[in-house]
């Protein structure tokens, strides 16, 4: 009906690459093959039982059915901020200028980056990178410029080189950079870097007169001695920058849509602004069971950093084994994996594919990414175990066969 009529910012969206794998594993699913599944980053165990618990009591409440408030409870934003107290000694931060709560983290970046962009403007954002990162802008009218993110064999970031190469693309963008997104640890890659990272990336910001966005999704899953930084531990930060995490990783609470951006007043503003037109806040019940989770005990987010750091490590010992060697990442619920060499030519999408029709193992290829993921796979480490070392014999036969 109506050929006429074209829905021009669906053009913008390309077609999803993870959606041509998650297809066949569905197929292969309905014929009844029992598919191990590291393709998304969705944690597999359930909220703390202290968090569902307040979630039912807060249900109970008959006052909390109405609509609430879009950019979260008081209570709730005061967490936030007690959180970037705790965790990072930043204490400047004040609930009604710097926090907004958001539906998950995502719901939060993409209705600041609705709220901030101009048709034209220009973000930069580091390739690889999760994609909602660039598609948030091209989605809303914006241009991405990307640059290659190199990282070594532990993905600590080559910040150096990182720097040079931000400044080039900065140099170079007609018209001029107002974005730059970035996300460590990062999603796909895990790749880590050092607070002095974030002081010379907000000078930079001051001089070349741009805001930055950065996303924490993964601050709490660190291993091995490792401790994520944040932004806001870089002097000068609130003035050009705000940050995003999620409840959904650290708390087991994907499915509950909860995360939180906080920082500059200006964007918290504008998203404030957007968010108070657009929806009426989150189910009061799920604001106070995330203020629970936030002020409360941190024993689960503890139980959940050990359980991903045995998997990685199992994952890691008996990939090996089989035949694929993998640099082993200090932080994320992923492994970031170069695609064994004698599969290499393949490409990332053909040996996802190969992965999934003859090893039953899906993983999501490194290409849906970014063009710099081709020769990588991103593994989730949200299989038990006993599934792990399963994938691993799997995965074996498969190698020997080629
Ligand atoms: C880097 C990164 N940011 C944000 C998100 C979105 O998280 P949520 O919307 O569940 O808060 C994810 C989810 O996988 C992610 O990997």
């Amino acid at each position: 009906m109506f050929p006429e009529i074209e829905f021009e910012r669906m053009k913008r969206l390309p077609n999803y690459v993870f959606a041509e794998v998650n297809n066949i594993k569905m197929e292969a699913r309905r014929r009844g093959e029992d598919i191990i599944d590291f393709s998304m980053g969705n944690p597999d165990g359930p909220a703390p039982q202290h968090i569902t618990d307040k979630l039912i009591e807060a249900s109970a409440k008959p006052k909390n059915h109405g609509y609430s408030a879009s950019a979260g409870i008081y209570k709730l934003r005061l967490a936030i901020c007690n959180w970037y107290k705790r965790k990072y000694g930043v204490d400047y931060l004040d609930p009604d200028k710097h926090a907004c709560a958001t539906m998950g983290s995502k719901e939060g970046y993409v209705h600041l980056v609705q709220a901030i962009v101009n048709v034209g403007d220009v973000a930069v954002v580091p390739d690889p990178t999760y994609p909602i990162h660039s598609y948030a802008f091209m989605l809303n009218g914006g241009a991405i410029h990307k640059f290659e993110l190199t990282f070594d064999d532990k993905f600590k970031v080559d910040e150096d080189l990182f720097f040079e190469r931000l400044q080039k693309t900065v140099d170079e963008s007609i018209p001029k950079v107002k974005f730059v997104v970035v996300n460590f640890p990062h999603n796909p890659s895990c790749a880590t870097v050092t607070p002095e990272f974030y002081q010379r990336l907000v000078d930079m910001a001051k001089k070349e007169r741009f805001y930055i966005i950065s996303d924490i999704a993964y601050a709490d899953i660190t291993f091995d001695g490792y401790k994520t930084p944040s932004i806001f531990q870089a002097k000068g930060a609130l003035d050009v920058a705000v940050e995003s995490f999620t409840l959904s990783k650290s708390y087991n609470m994907a499915g509950w849509r909860v995360g939180f951006i906080c920082g500059n007043e200006k964007l918290v503003g504008a998203l404030k602004r957007i968010k108070s037109w657009l929806d009426y806040g989150m189910f009061t019940p799920i604001q106070v069971a995330a203020t629970i989770a936030l002020d409360g005990p941190q024993d689960c987010v503890d139980e959940h950093v050990a359980k991903y750091k045995h998997r990685r490590d199992v994952m890691l010992e008996c990939f090996k084994e089989a035949g694929w060697d993998m640099n082993c990442p200090d932080a994320s619920m992923f492994i970031w994996a170069k695609i064994p060499e004698k599969a290499r030519h393949l490409g990332s999408m053909e040996f996802s594919k190969q992965l999934l029709t003859q090893a039953k193992v899906a993983v999501s290829p490194g290409i849906g990414f970014g063009t710099y993921g081709d020769q990588y796979v991103r593994i989730a480490l949200i299989e038990n175990e006993k599934r792990i070392r399963q994938a691993a014999r799997n995965i074996k036969q498969y190698l020997k066969s080629l």
